[in-house]
């Protein structure tokens, strides 16, 4: 037994002594998106710090609980923040909280991030369906003795990013009367945000959007074939990146710009996760 499944298998065993709820639908909430889990009914909120060997965010906007409980019906456990690696989290770290949502019985995984847009078709305060991913981070989070409870040694990422789901996402979007479009999400080590050289670059690679997280939790999430609906709220246009039609200005990028354009989306989220987390538990 690797080291990594004992671990994971004993914060799952933690986690069940709380409540008796096998949690269909795993959701990890991003930068400033952290408030959907007030939407879980009769929760149960755990800190990381309470569960064996959870790695604790130490990002302002990462609130740092796990929340198990209901949403439209459904069991989910949602994770209210995360660890990056530019924190200075291991790899293993990054993806031990989607090891542990797996092990506690997740079929389904909903990742969010907080992103900038590389296209300038995007508009802070968007949400787009992430489509596909690039992982320029230099490291991949499945590196390392391959644990078969987990899953294959070399894993398929062809459509690693469930087209049914994004489907249904964008189904209710409509009906929630907004557009989700869909994009290809790279992903930077940070902490640094890009300079605009490498936006460019970025672009002519293929690439939507840019952000520091979800990749390596997606990764891992395919390893154990649990199938993966991502969501991107942009935030803030990439370093360099003027919208389309606007004029062209000085902008410099922070971090409450990205909170504060986070706390103003999560109303759309919210409604876009409600309805669509009942549609998923149902053609499961
Ligand atoms: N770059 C990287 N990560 C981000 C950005 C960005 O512009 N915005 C939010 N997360």
């Amino acid at each position: 037994m690797t080291d990594h499944y004992a671990k994971a298998q004993s914060a799952a065993d933690h986690i069940r002594t709380y409540a008796d709820i096998t949690p269909a639908i795993g959701i990890i909430l991003g930068s400033g998106l952290g408030h959907f889990a007030s939407h879980v009914e009769s929760p149960i909120r755990i800190p990381y710090a309470d569960i064996p060997h959870f790695p604790k965010s130490t990002v302002e906007g990462h609130s740092g609980h796990l929340v198990l409980g209901h949403i439209a019906g459904v069991p989910v456990a949602v994770l209210q923040g995360r660890a990056h690696l530019y924190e200075g989290h291991s790899p293993a770290d990054v993806i031990f909280p989607t090891r542990v949502l797996g092990l506690l019985g997740c079929k389904t995984l909903i990742v969010t991030n907080a992103a900038g847009a590389i296209s300038p078709h995007l508009n802070p305060g968007v949400l787009v369906a992430i489509s596909d991913h690039i992982n320029f981070t230099g490291i991949n989070a499945a590196l390392g003795p391959n644990e078969p409870r987990f899953g294959q040694r070399f894993f398929d990422m062809s459509a690693a990013y469930s087209r049914r789901l994004r489907g249904l996402a964008i189904e209710e979007a409509a009906r929630h009367e907004f557009l989700l479009t869909e994009g290809v999400y790279l992903a930077v080590l940070g902490p640094s945000f890009e300079t605009p050289a490498e936006i460019r670059a970025f672009r002519t690679l293929g690439a939507d959007l840019v952000g520091m997280s979800t990749v390596h939790e997606v990764i891992a999430a395919r390893h154990m074939n649990i199938e993966v609906l991502g969501l991107s709220l942009v935030t803030n246009m990439a370093a360099g990146v003027t919208p389309a039609g606007a004029e062209e200005s000085e902008q410099t990028i922070n971090h409450e710009e990205v909170i504060e354009t986070g706390k103003q989306t999560e109303k759309q989220l919210a409604s876009l996760l409600t309805a669509l987390i009942p549609r998923i538990a149902k053609q499961n």
